[in-house]
């Protein structure tokens, strides 16, 4: 399979973890014969430092013409002190935006022997396996008016908008995920209070009609909030609005381990998608060998499975990683007592090895 790939470096630990997706896509490409087109690209701080722009005209015109994108981190010390105006988060924003990217995943699942160092007790996680598909380009981030107002700008005011557009084909992205997974779809929503979210759960239940298979619920976010730390295990696929989901999202990530550990996908109607860890750039470990792969790893397994359709090759990844920590092997964000703790590349190598 011939694929063009975007390779979206930014800054901090982001080209050290790169560099490891890379070479465990080269891996998958030689074991499989497919031809992977690795084409890189500025963006965050390092593409400020080069031309003063978060997100250059060259690096959107690549993302246009490539059949996925991988994206490792941006930010950090550096150019918060030198400009307030000019930040390299704006490039992030700015390429979900211009790529119409409106779905964005988060799955979280148990590894077994992490479990241990969670906080949270053994028999709450331990079965753990949901996605969280969360709206990204609308709703309260993107409003307008979102400004000061009055003679102190003593009023803040944010908007939060809707169209029914919007919400329809996140849903029913949210739907042909569950219908793939165990079939339960759980709408987020605070519909006793907001008329967006009376919308949104109009829209759920209307397509829920063409998905019969699949079981859909209804939870208010104050709810959700509390059902997702106390019995995490009854979700599947989580369906939410931007704000509501950029909260939860966090919050289940830290169920069962590490920041370092998790992957994203942000996808469009079309197999194009951009795919980046969780994280961010990790400024106090960066350019030490120290970075935990992993989420960035796992963010090319789910590049392979929603883009390109290779799930064995997915699959076998994700086996490559479980089998790793169940080894032993761990960087020390882990914070495992037992097992060997490794620097960045030998945690690579021991996933192309595997
Ligand atoms: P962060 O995720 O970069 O780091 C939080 C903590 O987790 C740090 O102690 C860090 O060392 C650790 N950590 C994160 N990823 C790790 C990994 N792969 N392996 C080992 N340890 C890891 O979040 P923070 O410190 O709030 O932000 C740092 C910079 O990153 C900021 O400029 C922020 O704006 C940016 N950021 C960028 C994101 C992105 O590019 N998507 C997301 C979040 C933050
Ligand atoms: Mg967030």
């Amino acid at each position: 399979m011939k694929k063009r790939i975007a390779i979206l470096p930014g800054d901090g630990i982001g080209p050290e973890v790169m560099q490891g997706a890379v070479r465990v896509l080269q891996a998958i490409s030689d074991c499989f014969q497919h031809d992977f087109i690795f084409e890189e690209g500025l963006i965050g701080g390092a593409a400020i430092d080069e031309c003063g722009n978060p997100l250059p005209d060259t690096t959107l015109d690549l993302c246009s013409k490539s059949d996925a994108i991988l994206l490792g981190a941006v930010g950090g010390p550096k150019w918060e002190a030198t400009s307030q105006t000019i930040r390299p988060e704006q490039g992030l924003l700015r390429i979900r935006k211009e790529l119409g990217l409106f779905a964005n995943l988060r799955p979280v699942c148990a590894y077994e022997p992490l479990i241990h160092a969670s906080t949270l007790k053994k028999e709450v996680i331990e079965h753990v396996d949901l996605l969280i598909v969360r709206e990204l380009t609308g709703g309260l981030y993107f409003g307008k008016p979102s400004e000061r107002r009055g003679d102190n700008k003593e009023l803040a005011v944010d908007t939060l908008v809707y169209n029914i557009q919007e919400i329809e084909r996140v849903v029913d992205k949210a739907f042909q995920l569950a219908r793939k997974r165990r079939k339960k779809l759980t709408s987020v929503d605070k519909a006793n209070v907001l008329e967006s979210s009376r919308m949104w759960r109009e829209v759920v239940n209307r397509l829920s009609a063409n998905y019969p298979d699949v079981q859909v619920e209804h939870m208010l976010v104050d709810s959700a909030s509390m059902q997702l730390i106390y019995r995490p295990e009854q979700f599947d696929v989580i369906v939410t609005e931007n704000l509501f989901g950029d909260i939860l999202s966090d919050e289940a990530s830290m169920i069962t381990g590490s920041l370092g550990m998790l992957p994203s996908a942000s996808l469009r109607s079309d197999a194009v998608g951009l795919y980046e860890p969780v994280h961010g750039s990790a400024p106090d470990i960066a350019g030490k060998n120290l970075a935990n792969p992993l989420g960035m790893v796992l963010s090319v397994a789910l590049m392979l499975k929603f883009s390109f359709g290779l799930d064995k090759e997915a699959s076998i990844i994700e086996e490559s990683v479980m089998k790793v920590l169940n080894d032993g092997f761990h960087t020390g964000d882990l914070h495992l007592q037992q097992g060997t703790r490794v620097s960045t590349t030998k945690m690579v190598n021991k996933i192309i090895d595997s």
